[in-house]
């Protein structure tokens, strides 16, 4: 999500929204903009590149006024009369893009928000906020919005659908942000609006209502944070942030991605065909790190509802060996950042011999998203961690709704199964939250075996995909040796160092396996070591042969991953903090490998 800011007052507006937008630039931006009323005109300056670009094309002469909004794209109707800028997702934008065309609205840009600008010019009555509110009864989506409007230069109107928004409410001047950061240089008071509510900001007044036009009281939120703590959103790391905004990434990533009826996964994205897949006698799956292990996972997903071969490989070592890549060939490369070297290399390799490519990335206009044939992005919002949290999650969810999707076009699932899958992934986001609900027993293991040595995890199928990905996150910010097996392969080695004490994590959700992942379970206990089971709920089996039971909600074993990993999370993070270790910024490691 990019930054959001808002200001009206006696001081030049453009100086604050510089300023707030800097504060929110960590996030990474690949382009900035300001529109400014300027007595007569609202004159809109947009730059791509940092925010420093825009700085300088517009240090001579920078928009004046005293009332304006930024962001990385503000838009604007025809008449250049309304601008609005918007975080989150326009759900019906192309239906009611092409109506407005009919009407005769010229788009200058692919973007749902544009539609909004448009949308407003075409119900605009002369009653800016009765206008705006006929906006958002025909919008449907996430968002959070701000609305200026030349016929009216003393307010801003903004207003939230799952997506933050606050007002800092200063002496003679108010601030709109999408988060406190951008405004806490210049207030700690502020109003945090709720989903449905709209506000009427001007300098000295602001109106609050709720989606029946009722006038809503709020209570002033002081914000006693620190910089560093607003940024963290008030968790004391980026990656505890993280692992909690979960439940949102997943919701924003399936958004625009369900049918209506909510029956049918729609990738407006690709428009694939049977043609086009048949065509495929393989899928490649290519990534590094966390991104490999979600490819892991969207192997198992793709080969099970879609039935294409798939093959996995990290991206040091597939871009090294002559791989058998060619036309009849779709290479999926899977990167948070979408700038990883390696990743990038083997994106540009198996394109130079043919391949089809896509890539699930999180950040547009990344380097792997430009190169890319076809993209498909996670809406996971910035990940400031260096160990990847919410980008995994929302990785998965996107190479389920992937398989479905190309199940349902190779006619590999029957429909009423695609129709069940689509109602279980809607329920993933409660379960997400129900899974953090209750964090205290892993608190309370992290501190027990946090200064083990060793930390083994085991599971088969799915299961042993998410303990990779386990493992891989208490090693990269605790520094405990952890690793991770297939249960099935104990007995070929690793069975040798499971000692009296070793702390197990045994991951026993996949039911086709479970009775064996059970016997591997015993044979680690008859060996004295400490097991942590991780079932799902209804599970009463697994407790009578481990020392200690997490349970996450039940749903259907293969999208059970998405939760199964966030406790493994959890324990990664509080085993680094009963170590002390600089959680978000582990020793050794980078967010971002653009070097080989
Ligand atoms: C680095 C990060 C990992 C990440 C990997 C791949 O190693 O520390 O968290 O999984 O790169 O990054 P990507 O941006 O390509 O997903």
């Amino acid at each position: 999500m990019c930054g959001i800011v808002g200001y009206v007052g006696d001081r030049q507006a453009a100086e604050f929204l510089l300023e707030g937008l800097s504060k929110l630039e960590y996030r990474g931006y690949d382009s900035a903009g300001i529109a400014v009323y300027n007595g007569e005109n609202i004159r809109v300056e947009k730059c791509v590149g940092r925010l420093a670009a825009l700085r300088e094309k517009i240090k001579d002469d920078v928009p004046q006024g005293t009332i304006g909004i930024g962001h990385t794209h503000p838009h604007t109707d025809c008449s250049g009369d309304f601008v609005v800028v918007h975080n989150g997702i326009i759900e019906n934008y192309l239906a009611l893009k092409e109506e407005l065309i009919e009407k005769g609205h010229a788009f200058k840009s692919e973007t749902d928000t544009e539609v909004v600008a448009h949308l407003l010019e075409e119900v605009y009555n002369g009653d800016f906020e009765e206008s705006v509110r006929e906006v958002l009864r025909r919008i449907e989506g996430s968002y959070s919005l701000v609305f200026m409007c030349r016929q009216h230069p003393d307010r801003l109107i903004c207003t939230k659908q799952d997506n933050p928004l606050v007002i800092g409410l200063g002496d003679g001047e108010n601030f709109i942000a999408s988060d406190i950061p951008a405004i806490i240089n210049r207030t700690r008071r502020t109003y945090i609006l709720n989903d449905g509510e709209m506000a009427v900001v001007k300098k000295d007044a602001i109106e609050i209502t709720n989606r029946k036009g009722e006038l809503v009281t709020k209570k002033v939120f002081e914000v006693n944070w620190n910089a560093e703590a607003a940024e963290k959103g008030g968790f004391e790391h980026f990656m505890l942030k993280e692992i909690h905004e979960q439940p949102k990434a997943v919701r924003d990533t399936m958004s625009q991605r369900i049918a209506k009826d909510g029956k049918r996964i729609v990738m407006n994205e690709l428009k694939w065909n049977a043609d086009f897949l048949n065509n495929f006698n393989k899928v490649y799956i290519v990534a590094c790190g966390t991104a490999y292990h979600a490819g892991l996972v969207g192997k198992f997903y793709i080969e099970k509802l879609a039935r294409i071969p798939v093959e996995v490989d990290v991206a040091s070592e597939f871009r090294y060996r002559d791989p058998i890549v060619d036309e009849n060939t779709l290479l999926i490369v899977v990167s948070q950042s979408g700038e990883t070297s390696d990743t990038l290399a083997a994106l540009k390799e198996s394109k130079r011999r043919g391949a089809q490519t896509l890539a699930l990335t999180n950040v547009v206009g990344s380097s792997i998203a430009r190169e890319a044939d076809q993209v498909l992005y996670t809406w996971a919002g910035p990940e400031i961690a260096v160990a990847s949290t919410k980008a995994y999650t929302t990785q998965l969810i996107l190479f389920f709704m992937l398989a479905l999707y190309m199940a349902e076009i190779k006619g590999t699932l029957p429909e009423e199964k695609v129709a069940e899958f689509v109602g279980l992934l809607q329920q993933v986001p409660a379960q997400i939250s129900e899974t953090l609900s209750d964090v205290e027993p892993i608190k309370t293991f992290a501190k027990q075996y946090g200064f083990n040595e060793d930390v083994f995890y085991i599971g088969r199928s799915l299961d042993y995909d998410v303990a990779l990905e386990g493992a891989l996150k208490l090693k990269e910010i605790s520094y405990i040796h952890a690793e991770a097996y297939a249960a099935g392969e104990l007995k070929h080695g690793t069975l040798a160092l499971i000692v009296e004490g070793v702390p197990v994590i045994a991951l026993a959700t996949q039911k086709s396996v479970y009775e064996k992942t059970l016997s591997n379970i015993k044979e680690v206990k008859a060996r004295d070591a400490v097991v942590i089971g991780i079932a799902a709920a209804g599970d009463e089996e697994l407790e009578k042969y481990v020392d200690h039971v997490i349970r996450v909600p039940e749903t259907d074993e293969l999208l059970i991953p998405i939760l199964t990993v966030v406790p493994l999370q959890l324990l990664a993070y509080y085993a680094a903090i009963t170590r002390g270790c600089d959680v978000d910024k582990p020793r050794n490691l980078a967010k971002s490998v653009t070097v080989e």
